[in-house]
């Protein structure tokens, strides 16, 4: 759809409830989570509301509200304790971020392939497995679930922690289970492009209460919880990773609009798949779990990468091998194992030396699946996720039904040219 704002859900739905505890923010002066005054006073802080209202709708035991989806998984890979020497098993099609926040905790992203869901091929995960392999990242990628119920079953059979990047599908389950309570952590990302957003922020979940302790010290200098003191014997150094009060009341006012957000979503790309219809050629992405889809996006799959590309051409969009840094082979720091400095883990570890190299085509089941796909906009347009095309949780049926029409000629076009 020509105009349609180049952002996620959550943004679109910005309104008054918002606003509402923004203002109650300024109102009250305190705008950070630790109260200054006396606290029976000041209230609870919104960061603080944040994270029990989060974990009870997640139907998670703790959670931390961070600055960024990144700062939750760097957290969350420290508090399980990942490091130098370790492997962490990673998709080769996720948000470069995934990849940034392993290589800074100093251990070595494997690459595994994707399957036809566009999340980890839990077979190919166990073939990556090594003795020195820590943990594995399974990525919810473009809202929908990965395949949950056999990665728990490789990380438990083979002593790994299993780790959620929830950042694009919040609200999102598997099996009747939030996603992110499943695995020994889930970072979920508040940005622009997300189900519910901060503008920026994150959020991290967890189970163990010494994961939390751990992933808490770490986001906030050391601290105990909600800073009930400081562990003298075995306090550790954190970073300033917190969320700020405004972002906080923002994240309430979105997470109060969830469901509201979810079923909007599911009802238009319901009513896109409809108008789409049966296309010869044409599949949709294989879900590991259709319910606890969030329904952001709706994934074509193409039989020939040839008419993948003519159809993503004319419709002024990408095939998602081409979506920026969402794909391993366009992620040049990775395939150069660019660090900051020139003496540092990973990669030029002496402590922890590896030959673990990275090149294009080292995974050829994700690269031919991500050139035959395509994503259309249902609530997340974003061109660099290669979803510039589609329509929005707000289009009307007579929208919906020209960006079908248009979808569906590409694809007649492509075929006819393809047959000449
Ligand atoms: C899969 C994935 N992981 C992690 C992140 C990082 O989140 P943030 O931008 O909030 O740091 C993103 C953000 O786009 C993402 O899509």
């Amino acid at each position: 759809m020509k105009g349609m704002s180049m952002t996620g859900p959550g943004y679109l739905f910005i309104g008054e409830e918002e606003a509402a505890l923004v203002q109650s923010v300024l109102a009250s002066r305190q705008l950070t989570r630790y109260r200054s005054g006396d606290s029976d006073e000041v209230g609870q802080s919104m960061v603080f509301t944040l994270e029990r209202e989060i974990e009870q709708r997640m139907g998670a035991r703790h959670c931390i509200a961070v600055n960024s989806g990144t700062s939750a998984l760097l957290a969350a890979l420290a508090a399980l304790g990942v490091g130098p020497g370790d492997e962490v098993i990673v998709p080769g099609y996720t948000f470069i971020a995934t990849i940034a926040a392993v290589v800074h905790r100093g251990a070595v992203p494997v690459l595994a392939e994707i399957d036809d869901s566009l999340t980890l091929d839990p077979d190919d995960v166990i073939r990556r497995i090594t003795p020195k392999t820590r943990a594995i990242i399974a990525v919810h990628m473009l809202g929908a679930p990965c395949a949950m119920d056999e990665l728990r079953a490789i990380a438990d059979a083979n002593g790994l922690f299993l780790i959620e990047d929830v950042a694009q599908a919040c609200g999102g389950s598997y099996r009747g289970r939030s996603l992110g309570t499943i695995g020994d952590a889930g970072a979920f990302s508040l940005n622009p492009y997300k189900i519910i957003t901060a503008g920026d922020g994150g959020l991290l979940i967890c189970a163990d209460d010494g994961v939390y302790e751990r992933a808490f010290a770490f986001h906030d200098h050391g601290f105990k919880p909600l800073r009930q003191g400081i562990a003298e014997a075995d306090s550790l150094f954190g970073m300033n990773l917190r969320m700020p009060e405004l972002s906080g009341a923002v994240a309430l006012g979105q997470l109060r609009k969830i469901d509201d957000i979810l079923a909007t979503l599911r009802r238009q790309r319901r009513r896109l798949d409809d108008a789409i219809g049966d296309l010869p050629g044409v599949q949709r992405r294989r879900p590991n779990d259709e319910a606890g889809d969030c329904c952001s996006l709706l994934v074509l799959q193409l039989d020939s990468v040839v008419v993948a590309e003519a159809v993503a051409a004319q419709l002024g969009t990408a095939t998602l091998i081409n979506s920026g840094r969402h794909y391993y082979g366009n992620m040049p720091q990775l395939l150069g194992r660019r660090m900051p400095t020139t003496s540092e883990c990973p990669f030029a570890c002496s402590a922890h030396p590896t030959n673990y190299y990275y090149a294009p085509r080292m995974l050829p089941r994700t690269d031919d699946v991500l050139a035959r796909s395509i994503a259309l906009s249902v609530g997340v347009s974003d061109a660099y996720l290669g979803s510039g095309f589609g329509i929005g949780p707000f289009s009307t049926p007579d929208q919906i039904a020209s960006v079908a029409e248009a979808l569906r000629m590409a694809v007649a076009a492509a075929a006819v040219s393809q047959r000449k």
